[in-house]
């Protein structure tokens, strides 16, 4: 079978390990998706830069708008970051040709992902985005597929890697929120800007979008009511721990009488429940619905591979679609038919 030609717009922690995933995993893969994967094109900022891969026989595009528009890709593979600028104009432009998009931008995501969706739907593209939220956890997946017909009443969790790890370290080892959050740069947890994860913008991001996957809303995060983990002390988590609690920054979005709740913020959870024992950079999401009941899903949260292992799924499911078949809609149901959102009283 003909190959799946996809292109690469970032080579940063997550760009990285997907071109070594797919480079090393190459035959296992073509089994596996009933045709090869093929790396084809690539852009990055710096040419020049050492990423540790190999990518001397790849074409290298000047700017990811040149590469979204090359006739040549299957696949545009969006690893950039931002809201705007060259993460948006390329994939806005490559979906309005009808090429397929894998991103794990959620900043573009909870900014214009309705927009997004229709200009997917009216291109016959489907854009996939596993990695937006909480890593390596299939929650997408959940949510547009799996618990299709399910009423969700609730989805809570622990959603951003960084932040988890700078709590966990803190408490368990006394080191320095300065210092915490120096090492998840240096993993490759943290986003360009960290203040998105310690301020919970990235947080507030996520839920947002799980928000409208669950409740059929328009995405609305300048609806969440949000607070960072940035005064968060020692002393705070010390004397959590003395009550019987260990402190998290939570994202939850509910369905109340009055509309849709949405909030991030550092918790006390008993030190007892599950949430509590997650740890470092380790995330988990709730998801409580009225068919299945509560669903919980831990897993790695945050970092190249497992990034790029949701990356890498997005793309085998391009593989193995065929047009003209029935697509899942982007975010879960048409974007014509998401409600308005109707913030709780
Ligand atoms: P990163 O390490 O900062 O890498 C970003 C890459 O994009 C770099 O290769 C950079 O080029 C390139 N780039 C930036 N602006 C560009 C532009 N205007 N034109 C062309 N290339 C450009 O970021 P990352 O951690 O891999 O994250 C990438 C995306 O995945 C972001 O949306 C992030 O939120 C998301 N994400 C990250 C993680 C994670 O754990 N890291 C997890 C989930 C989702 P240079 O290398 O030449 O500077
Ligand atoms: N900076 C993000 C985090 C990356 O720490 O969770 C994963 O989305």
């Amino acid at each position: 079978a003909d190959a799946l030609r996809v292109g690469i717009a970032g080579l940063g922690t997550v760009g990285a390990s997907l071109v070594r995933i797919i480079q090393t995993r190459a035959n296992e893969l073509a089994v596996t998706c009933g045709r090869p994967i093929e790396i084809a094109a690539v852009t990055a900022r710096d040419r020049t830069r050492d990423r540790g891969i190999d990518i001397s026989a790849v074409t290298w595009f000047d700017s990811a708008e040149e590469l979204a528009a090359n006739a040549e890709i299957d696949v545009f593979v969006e690893l950039m970051g931002g809201a705007e600028g060259a993460a948006a104009d390329s994939v806005r432009a490559a979906l309005r040709r009808g090429l397929h998009v894998v991103t794990a931008n959620k900043a573009l995501l909870a900014a214009s992902g309705v927009e997004l969706a229709r200009i997917a739907e009216e291109n016959g593209a489907l854009l996939n985005f596993e990695a937006a939220v909480a890593g390596g956890i299939p929650v997408i997946k959940a949510l547009r597929e799996s618990l299709t017909g399910n009423t969700i009443s609730r989805v809570y969790g622990i959603m951003n890697g960084t932040c988890n790890y700078i709590l966990t370290r803190m408490e368990k080892e006394g080191l320095s929120f300065a210092d915490c959050l120096k090492e998840a740069q240096r993993l490759g947890y943290a986003e360009a800007d960290p203040a998105f994860d310690i301020e919970g913008n990235d947080t507030a991001h996520k839920l947002a979008i799980l928000t409208t996957l669950a409740f059929g809303t328009q995405i609305a995060p300048d609806e969440i009511y949000l607070e960072g983990i940035t005064n968060i002390s020692i002393d705070d988590i010390h004397a959590a721990a003395d009550l019987g609690y260990r402190i998290k920054l939570l994202g939850v979005a509910q369905r109340t009488e009055t509309g849709i709740e949405q909030r991030v913020h550092p918790t006390m959870v008993p030190r007892d429940s599950v949430i509590a024992q997650v740890d470092g950079v380790t995330n988990a999401v709730a998801i409580e619905s009225d068919i299945l009941g509560e669903l919980l899903m831990v897993g790695p949260g945050a970092g190249g591979n497992a990034t790029a292992s949701s990356v890498l799924g997005d793309i085998a499911d391009i593989a193995k679609s065929r047009p003209g078949a029935q697509q899942v809609p982007v975010l879960g149901i048409p974007a014509a038919s998401l409600t308005p959102y109707k913030r709780a009283q």
